[in-house]
């Protein structure tokens, strides 16, 4: 068995050695152009070339689990594309969101900034009744997180193309049930894959529909929110703030108005990384089952986008 590590900007050595090591009986290698043919792929953002050259490839693993950059490829219909599923991200992203709930729920922007100024001051207690969170995108990643924020008594919506049953959790479907869903919400959790209908969802009719003084949590993807159309509801006073992970361009290029925006924090998409070690472990398992002819999770359908 051959498996080849195509990756943009990271170095493929520690992936190579770590999978080497794991299975023994294949032979791993980085991809160079003129590289001899594999049956499987390790990827990140590789190039059209890679995927035009490697004809025998039978899956290609995502080190990531959004696929909406790979998706841009031309990839032959019966490539199996395969992300990664959880390998230790989702209590990161528990943590994150929860942080960033947290942070704007108990006013600790606030308190930082008066602590800064040598004042000693207290802030009226708020109701978590007055907090509902919304979680767009109940999969993987977001349910983690939704069962995350019930531990600390929030009410929680979710929002999905099918509709779930997670316990504690006021699930909403489909379009037609997108209003009630931000209607319901005050703070705004993204977590959707980025595909042709969730593009642009988060604009200033969605955002205008959350609850006076809402917050939005973007932690899926840059190109989920028209970045003009929160700088107005923000300035509107309609949202009390927001928390961003991701942007359309990234890095975030100097000078542009999140940066120094006083309702916006931004941290530079590090709300879930990959982890090394977990990720070799789930893709030499997956590797492993589907040479036993074994089904696995986290096939990607290229139809749907995720
Ligand atoms: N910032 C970071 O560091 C970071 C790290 C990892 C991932 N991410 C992002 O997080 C995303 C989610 O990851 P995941 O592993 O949780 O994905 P997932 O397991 O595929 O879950 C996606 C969820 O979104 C829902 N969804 C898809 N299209 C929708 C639509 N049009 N309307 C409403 N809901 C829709 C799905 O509904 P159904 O359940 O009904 O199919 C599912 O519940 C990734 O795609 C990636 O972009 C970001």
């Amino acid at each position: 068995m051959n498996i080849t590590v195509c990756f943009d900007r990271l170095d493929p050595a520690p992936w190579v050695q770590g999978l080497q090591a794991a299975l023994p009986q294949a032979r791993v290698a980085a991809w160079a152009p003129g590289a001899s043919p594999a049956d499987h792929a390790i990827v990140w953002a590789p190039p059209q070339a890679f995927i035009d050259e490697q004809v025998g490839l039978k899956t290609l693993f995502n080190i990531g689990a959004g696929v909406d950059a790979l998706l841009q490829l031309r990839l032959p219909p019966a490539l199996k594309v395969v992300r990664l599923d959880d390998a230790g991200m989702s209590v990161q992203m528990a943590e994150y969101v929860c942080h960033a709930v947290i942070r704007h729920f108990r006013e600790f922007d606030g308190y930082e900034a008066d602590v800064m100024t040598g004042r000693w001051s207290y802030r009226k207690p708020r109701s978590r009744v007055d907090f509902p969170v919304g979680v767009m995108g109940l999969g993987v990643l977001g349910e983690r997180v939704a069962r995350a924020l019930q531990v600390f008594e929030f009410p929680v919506n979710g929002y999905s193309r099918s509709l779930k049953q997670i316990d504690g959790v006021r699930s909403f479907a489909g379009p037609k049930q997108l209003g009630d869903f931000l209607q319901a919400s005050r703070i705004l959790v993204n977590l959707m894959p980025l595909t042709s209908e969730t593009e642009n969802m988060l604009n200033q009719d969605t955002l205008s529909q959350l609850q006076a003084g809402g917050y939005l949590i973007n932690v899926a993807r840059g190109r989920h929110l028209v970045e003009d159309d929160l700088i107005a509801v923000l300035d509107s006073g309609h949202l009390a703030g927001a928390t961003l992970d991701v942007f359309r361009t990234e890095p975030l290029p100097a000078g542009h108005p999140f940066w120094q925006h006083p309702k916006i924090t931004v941290t530079p998409h590090t709300s879930a990384r990959t982890l090394r070690q977990e990720s070799i472990a789930q893709i030499v398992g997956k590797i492993l089952a589907l040479q036993r002819g074994e089904p696995i999770r986290g096939e990607v359908d290229l139809q749907r986008g995720y």
